[in-house]
Order: structure tokens, then C-alpha cells, then sequence
């Protein structure tokens, strides 16, 4: 256990080592090799049925690597045993694809649902953390409401709400844009970056959209469809002007409607 606590700015929050992802014999992505580093927004992008929601899956422990390792601050995510696993998951918080909120309850009791099921704070605690998460995502007023009252944008900032119930050090986030208006998705571009500065949040984001990606990201890696690996990792803007050709095509699409 004493590896897990990676201190100084140098040491990445998480490193994936030789990775390739395989569902029985179709691989998805394979030789990857990158680091997330902390304090940073890493923007995983690329074509439709690349990889990048299988990618994620890996990088949380919901899917076995077909060869490699993914390492939180030296720990092997598939070596640990489940008191570790329950340790290392603690750390971050994730928001899925479809983003969705149980219905069934309000949307403070979303919020909550995580402190009720890994902490033992009280219910008044419960609630006033709830709260204040909900404020860090510009949604005060919505503790009370049932989640099929709110818009697309309001959902999508709630379930993010709700993976910084536990304080998470890092963040991942499915493509947190789709479906939102340009107004809506450039709110929670802000969020992104506020929780970045305000928190210390490591945000790890895939997206297809490449508005958000060069307002919010500080680094980009690129899942090539055709090569099934990745094929550049950067700033955004570097990889604009000077990446592989079809990285710079994709990113060119930037703004069209
Ligand atoms: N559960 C699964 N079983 C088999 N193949 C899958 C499964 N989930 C995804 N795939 C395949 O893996 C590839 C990558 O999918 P995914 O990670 O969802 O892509 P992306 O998120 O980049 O759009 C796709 O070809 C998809 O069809
Ligand atoms: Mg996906």
C-alpha cells in the first residue's frame, strides 16, 4: 500500500505501460504507452469505435488488459487485491457516456448515494457536502429536484456532481459535451477548467468535440482507427500545426457545425 501515494509533481498519477485492449481476438488498441500526469487535462480522442470508451474501462479496473499494465503511482490496477481496488477507487471519479442519473431518486439523493454507500458521514453531513458539490457545479438549486426536471447540460454538470461526491483526485469523463447545446457544452468546458483550479482536479476526457478539446485540454492523445494505436501525444495546438496528417485532419474539423 505505501506505493500508492505518489508525491511530487513529477510523478505521474498514473502511467499505462505496453496496453493493448482486446475483445477475444479483435483488438481494439494496442502498444500504449502514456502517462496521466497530476494537475493536467488529457483529452483522449479519435474516430468513432477507436477505443476510447474501452480505453477508460482500463484505465478504471472494469476491463482486464489483454497484455500490459495500467499503474496508479506503481500500483498494477489488475494485481491489486480487493482492499487495494476499493483504496485505488476511491481516488477517482467517473462519469460514463450516457451519464445517467437514477431516476428513481432526486437529485441530491444522487449526489449523496456514493457518501451513503463508501463513508460513514452522517445524513446532515451527507446533505451539506451534497449541496456544496452541487454548487461547485453551478446547480444550488436542484437538490430537491428529480432529475428528469433538469435540461441536458443541467444532467450531464449533475452527474459530474456526483463523481466528485469522494473528493476524486482525478476525473474521468465519457464525452461529457455530446448532446449539448454550444452554450451548454462551453459551460461545462468552464467547469472543467474551474475544478482543475479550484480543486487540483486531474481531468481525463474523451471528446469528440474539438472546440472543447482546445479550450479545456492541456494535452491530447490520438487513437488511430486504421494504425490501432496511438499515434501522437501533445498540446493540442502542436498537434494542429505539426502532427501526423491524419491527427491534424481530425482536429481541422474544429468548429464546423
Ligand atoms: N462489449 C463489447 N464487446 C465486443 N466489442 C466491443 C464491446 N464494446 C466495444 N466493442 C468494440 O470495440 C471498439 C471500440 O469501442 P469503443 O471503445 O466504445 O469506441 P469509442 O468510445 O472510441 O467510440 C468498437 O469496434 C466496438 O464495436
Ligand atoms: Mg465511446
Amino acid at each position: 500500500m505505501a506505493a500508492i501515494e505518489a508525491r511530487g509533481t513529477a510523478e505521474p498519477l498514473v502511467r499505462v505501460v505496453g496496453l493493448t485492449m482486446a475483445f477475444g481476438d479483435e483488438v481494439v488498441q494496442r502498444d500504449l504507452d502514456f502517462e496521466i500526469r497530476r494537475d493536467e487535462v488529457l483529452a483522449i480522442v479519435g474516430a468513432s469505435g477507436c477505443g476510447k470508451s474501452t480505453l477508460l474501462r482500463h484505465l478504471i479496473g472494469l476491463q482486464e488488459p489483454a497484455t500490459g499494465q495500467v499503474l496508479y503511482g506503481g500500483q498494477d490496477l489488475n494485481r491489486a487485491d480487493d482492499e487495494q481496488l476499493a483504496a485505488l477507487r476511491r481516488r477517482f471519479g467517473v462519469m460514463f457516456q450516457a451519464g445517467a442519473l437514477w431516476s428513481s431518486m432526486t437529485v441530491g439523493e444522487n449526489i449523496m448515494l456514493p457518501l451513503r454507500l463508501f463513508t460513514r458521514k452522517p445524513a446532515a453531513e451527507r446533505a451539506r457536502l451534497a449541496r456544496w458539490k452541487l454548487a461547485l457545479v453551478g446547480l444550488e438549486g436542484a437538490f430537491e429536484l428529480e432529475p428528469a426536471e433538469l435540461s441536458g447540460g443541467m444532467r450531464k454538470r449533475a452527474a459530474i456532481a456526483r463523481a466528485l461526491a469522494l473528493d476524486p483526485e482525478l476525473l474521468y469523463l465519457d464525452e461529457p459535451s455530446s448532446g449539448l447545446d454550444p452554450f451548454s457544452a462551453a459551460r461545462l468546458d468552464g467547469l472543467i477548467l474551474n475544478l482543475r483550479r479550484n480543486l487540483g482536479t486531474t481531468v481525463v476526457m474523451v471528446s469528440h468535440s474539438m472546440d472543447s478539446v482546445f479550450a479545456v485540454a492541456d494535452r491530447l492523445l490520438y487513437l488511430d482507427h486504421v494504425e490501432k494505436t496511438m499515434t501522437a501525444l501533445d498540446a493540442p495546438r502542436v498537434l494542429a500545426e505539426t502532427g501526423p496528417e491524419r491527427v491534424r485532419a481530425f482536429l481541422h474539423r474544429r468548429s464546423q457545425p
